[in-house]
């Protein structure tokens, strides 16, 4: 199943909660957590207090965007009864299985997200721990840039590598995403789909939901 996963990132941070219901409304599957630190990426956004503010405010789970350097130190502070997946970035892990390996001790998900130019042969010999990869489709650190294209070829690429070794993956992509080419985007492979802008700087935020979801839920 193809899922939606907008991000609070673009949302109005005045009005968190009722943003939330209104993706709610419109049908989002996850609500994706974009934290950034200003040290792994050139900006601040939120931390697990912010996250947390929402627990009880919706049933969607947490998908947790994890931009910072030593994320083993704050993982323990995402972890919630709605964290799904807390996902960590190859550039920022210098003992990445250690990393997956503590994720998974708290019994939430793993994911792995890498940078545009990082290979997905990076994660060869954890691939089979892994329960979700991140494709960033734009440099990590704001909402509203542009999508970078070689994203499809990582996505491709990882998709073969899924059904070979680990059909259960996640495949999710993130920067970019829009009406325009999310088709595409689903047709390279990706079944996880973060949109922030597109979402939240849509003037009807749940009809801009429902627009996505008839291309993603469409069966093949
Ligand atoms: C970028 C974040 C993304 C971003 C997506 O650093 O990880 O999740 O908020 O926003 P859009 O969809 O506007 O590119
Ligand atoms: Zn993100």
């Amino acid at each position: 199943m193809k899922r939606l996963a907008p991000s609070i990132l673009s949302a109005d941070f005045s009005q968190l909660g009722k943003q939330i219901q209104l993706i709610e409304e419109g049908g989002a599957d996850v609500i994706h957590v974009d934290v950034m630190d200003g040290h792994f990426v050139p900006n601040i956004s939120f931390g697990a207090p912010v996250m947390k503010s929402l627990l009880g405010k919706t049933r969607l789970p947490f998908d947790v965007h994890l931009m910072i350097e030593r994320p083993d130190d704050y993982i323990g502070d995402f972890v919630t009864d709605q964290t799904e997946y807390i996902v960590v970035h190859q550039e920022a892990c210098t003992h990445l299985h250690r990393t997956i390996q503590l994720i998974k001790s708290y019994g939430i998900k793993a994911g792995v997200a890498l940078n545009p130019a990082t290979s997905p042969d990076t994660l060869n010999y954890i691939f089979e721990d892994l329960d979700l990869v991140l494709i960033m489709s734009v440099n990590p650190g704001f909402g509203g840039q542009k999508f970078i294209p070689a994203a499809l070829k990582k996505a491709q690429e990882l998709k073969k590598m899924k059904e070979a070794r680990n059909p259960a993956l996640c495949i999710e992509i993130d920067g970019g995403v829009t009406l325009s080419n999310v088709k595409e985007v689903m047709d390279a492979g990706v079944d996880m789909f973060v949109a922030g802008s597109a979402v939240f700087g849509a003037p009807d935020i749940p009809q801009r939901v429902k627009e996505f979801q008839r291309v993603l839920k469409v069966e093949a």
